[in-house]
């Protein structure tokens, strides 16, 4: 397991999920963490978890698509932690909408918060991220989805596929950019994951047990630790030689 010791983590839509496990994970392993969630009720309640089980953990609120909000929740963040080393872009949502029904509102609602909420917050925190040197590093969360489309529900939601593309170039370019920093910028891509991050979906459903089992080499839908086990990775220095790379976190989903 990556030692984290000394190390301050921000971690984006940290009150449920996914988010909640790598917040967790990074706490666990020894990081400081900032949680950002625009649900200033459920981030708290995992900030008292973490708190509970002897980590350090700070409550920040924040829409990520609101750049005076972010830069305020990061200035706080910052100061609560004395610094910024690691930042995972997590926060993300969809919306149920086939191509035809797919909205302005819906599409500008998940581009904005799911690509361009990445750019504003990765922004927002660079300057603390340049300032923490050696071992600073991003994560951004991706997924299948920015590689082929799903259609479990019958149709795919294009609006989602095209803000998670987005997010795999704007990892490389941003790896890029950054690079002269000597900061680290790579995406883990999900596969199915065990959240609420659909409303109503239940991952021990008969017919969606059989969908994503058709496509599964590992038979099971992932947890958020086994993600989170992969962003401490891309985040440790075991990954020192790591930058620009969508991993696939995915039990096998894209191999075929
Ligand atoms: N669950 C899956 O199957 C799956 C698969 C692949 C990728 N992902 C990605 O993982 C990430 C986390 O998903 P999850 O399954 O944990 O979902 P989740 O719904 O359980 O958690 C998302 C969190 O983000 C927060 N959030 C939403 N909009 C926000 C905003 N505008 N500003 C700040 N916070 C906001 C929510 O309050 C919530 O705490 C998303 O980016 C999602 O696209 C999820």
């Amino acid at each position: 397991m990556p030692s984290h010791e000394n190390r301050r983590a921000l971690v984006t839509g940290a009150g449920s999920g996914i988010g909640r496990g790598v917040a967790r994970r990074l706490a666990g392993e020894g990081a400081a963490v900032a949680l950002l969630d625009v649900n200033r009720e459920t981030a708290s309640s995992v900030a008292d978890e973490i708190i509970r089980d002897g980590g350090e953990a700070v409550v920040v609120v924040a829409d990520v698509r609101d750049r005076v909000a972010v830069r305020e929740a990061i200035a706080t963040a910052g100061a609560a932690l004395g610094g910024i080393d690691y930042l995972v872009n997590n926060a993300g949502l969809i919306t149920m909408s086939a191509f035809e029904q797919t909205t302005d509102e819906e599409w500008d609602l998940v581009m904005d918060v799911n690509c361009k909420g990445m750019f504003v917050v990765t922004q927002e925190a660079l300057p603390y991220l340049r300032d923490a040197g050696e071992g600073a590093a991003v994560v951004n969360l991706s997924t299948v989805e920015a590689e082929v489309v799903v259609s479990s529900q019958g149709s795919c939601q294009v609006h989602y596929n095209a803000s998670k593309g987005g997010v795999r170039m704007l990892t490389k370019a941003m790896a890029a950019e950054l690079s002269r920093y000597g900061i680290r910028v790579n995406a883990v891509a999900p596969g199915p994951v065990a959240t609420n991050f659909i409303p109503g979906l239940s991952h021990d459903d008969v017919d969606v047990r059989s969908f994503m089992d058709a496509r599964l080499l590992i038979k099971r839908s992932a947890t958020p630790d086994d993600i989170a086990a992969a962003i401490s990775f891309l985040l440790s220095t075991d990954a020192s030689y790591i930058t620009g790379v969508q991993l696939p976190v995915d039990g096998g989903w894209l191999v075929r």
